[in-house]
């Protein structure tokens, strides 16, 4: 089963994701916590980033495709995997397809979390002032959700049209959320 946990920044892709790959047995995969962790080991990987991290721009297209293709390709023992925070961009889901098309399989449910700007950006300052996360600042918050609407939204119309999103409300509290992300996975046969 390969899922996808699609939303805009702070609107829990990683808190959901965490607990219902737990819930379902697979490997969750964070594109953006494998750049951070690039970023602080200063690989090459992390050091081409960190600039477009920093500013809440996207990594180029032609570095992640080839991060999404190592993902993939680490992941192949049939259990599948839930991805967090990729593909980001059309081009990017078209890899994801072509690549999971090469060994017969497919994106099998795309779980939108719907949370409204201003719940955003409150819990992103929130984290500032607790993690310090170099992209939570007001700045580079305002370009991530500028970005998330230019750039990643269109995905959304992308996985309508192959009939696989599923819209959480993912306002409340944690496990309220879950209860309703897994209710949306029951709903596939795949919990
Ligand atoms: P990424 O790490 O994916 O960051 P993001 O999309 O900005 O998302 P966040 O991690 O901020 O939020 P989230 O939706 O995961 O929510 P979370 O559960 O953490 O990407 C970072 C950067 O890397 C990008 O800007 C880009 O530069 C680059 N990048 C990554 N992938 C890329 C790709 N594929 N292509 C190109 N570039 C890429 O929750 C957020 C906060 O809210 C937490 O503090 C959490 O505790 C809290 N919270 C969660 N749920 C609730 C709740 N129900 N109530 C109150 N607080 C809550």
């Amino acid at each position: 089963m390969y899922l996808m946990i699609l939303g805009a920044p702070g609107s829990g892709k990683g808190t959901q994701g965490k607990l219902l790959a737990e819930h379902l047995g697979i490997p969750q995969v964070s594109s953006g916590e494998l750049l951070r962790s690039a970023v602080s080991q200063r690989t090459p990987l992390g050091l081409e980033a960190k600039a477009y991290m920093d500013r809440g721009d996207l990594v180029p297209d032609r570095v992640i495709v080839g991060l999404i293709r190592e993902i993939l390709d680490s992941q192949a023992d049939g259990r599948g995997i839930l991805m967090d925070g990729f593909p980001r961009t059309v081009p990017q889901a078209e890899a994801v397809d072509r690549f999971l098309a090469e060994r017969g399989e497919q994106v099998d449910l795309v779980l939108l979390l719907d949370v409204e700007e201003g719940e955003l950006v409150k819990r992103l300052l929130a984290r500032a002032s607790k993690e310090g996360r170099s992209d939570d600042n007001p700045e580079s918050i305002r370009q991530r959700l500028r970005v998330y609407h230019q750039q990643t939204a269109p995905l959304i119309e992308y996985y309508e049209r192959q009939g696989v999103v599923k819209r959480v409300a993912g306002t409340g509290v944690v496990d309220q959320i879950q209860a309703r992300v897994r209710d949306a996975v029951r709903g596939e046969a795949l919990a």
